[in-house]
């Protein structure tokens, strides 16, 4: 089934089969942040293997695919991404303004996010955290940060696990402590834990400031991608904003208001580098058509710069 035929399945209302994941063995202890620095290839809370093909099936880039259309527009939308890492990393060593003591924002952390549910938040930040960890001489770290939802974790049958609000809610622990690995190359998954009615209060602590900082320092070649809530509807998408130092967000093509698109980019207004993707874009290429992501551009760039 191509990727518009599943895409139209799903219009019509038809689901394609859902994956069924391997539960994650939970057997490791919590370690503590000085012990995962401490050994380069640092133990993991346990393991969550994905269905590689039932995900495939479902559309999802597989981390075999690498001549696919949905492949193609992954490396599109992940290498400026990248490039802007690569950029912060050479001015890390030099003090300035955007890399004081006071900037919260971790340079090898992107959130992805939208105005409104379900436009694609999850589906993308999946492909992005597979395509970055194919990346010869980087890892990804793929977080769930939609606590309210769990979309990523019930995806992979982990809403029952500890994770990022159990790092916030004791101080004491790291959120690394509950990352799990899996079966795909140089990628990590950290649940989102336990839902809670205070996530705004627990985003804006100054116990995640210091959680941010170190998930951010502990692994220099790894970027963290955030599956976040959508802006319109929550408050913490806002909250949780202020950490990275990217956003991308997703904008369902044919479906999300303009108006809604719009409120979006003005409460992200004070971000430095916001990127939109527009997603289920439908397209000739030859006499096949696809879904994927079109457009991108960051706010405070030119049109030549973003075109480049
Ligand atoms: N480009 C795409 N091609 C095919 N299917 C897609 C695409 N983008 C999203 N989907 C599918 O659309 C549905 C909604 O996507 P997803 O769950 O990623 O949205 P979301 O923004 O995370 O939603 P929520 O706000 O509820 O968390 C899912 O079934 C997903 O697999
Ligand atoms: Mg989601």
């Amino acid at each position: 089934m191509s990727t518009i035929e599943r895409a139209a399945a799903q219009g019509n209302g038809e689901e394609p089969p859902t994956p069924t994941p391997r539960p994650a063995r939970k057997s490791e202890p919590v370690h503590s942040l000085e012990e995962r620095i401490s050994s380069r290839r640092r133990p993991l809370a346990g393991r969550c293997d994905f269905d590689i093909d039932a995900m495939a099936a479902r559309g999802f880039l597989s981390p075999k695919e690498g001549r696919s259309q949905l492949a193609r527009e992954m490396r599109r939308m992940k290498r400026p991404l990248l490039l802007n890492i690569r950029k912060a990393e050479a001015l890390l060593g030099r003090p300035s303004a955007e890399t004081g003591p006071k900037d919260m924002r971790s340079h090898n952390f992107i959130m992805v996010t939208s105005a409104l549910p379900g436009e694609g938040k999850t589906y993308t930040s999946t492909n992005l955290a597979i395509s970055i960890a194919a990346e010869i001489d980087r890892s990804a770290l793929l977080v769930d940060a939609d606590v309210a939802k769990r979309d990523l974790s019930r995806q992979f049958d982990l809403t029952g696990d500890r994770g990022l609000t159990e790092a916030l809610a004791d101080s004491s622990v790291h959120p690394d402590a509950f990352t799990l690995a899996t079966n795909v190359d140089r990628l990590e998954l950290l649940p989102s834990g336990t839902s809670r009615d205070n996530i705004d209060e627990l985003y804006a602590s100054v116990t995640m400031q210091r959680r941010m900082r170190s998930l951010s320092r502990l692994d220099p070649n790894r970027v963290v991608v955030f599956d976040g809530p959508p802006l319109l509807v929550t408050t913490e998408a806002k909250v949780l904003a202020q950490y990275m130092s990217q956003i991308l967000l997703v904008v369902e093509s044919g479906k999300t208001p303009q108006d809604a698109v719009l409120h979006a980019l003005k409460l992200l207004e004070e971000h430095p580098n916001v990127s939109v993707v527009l997603n289920k874009t439908s397209r000739p290429l030859g006499s096949d058509y696809g879904y994927g992501y079109g457009c991108g551009y960051g706010y405070g760039q030119t049109e030549e710069e973003a075109a480049r």
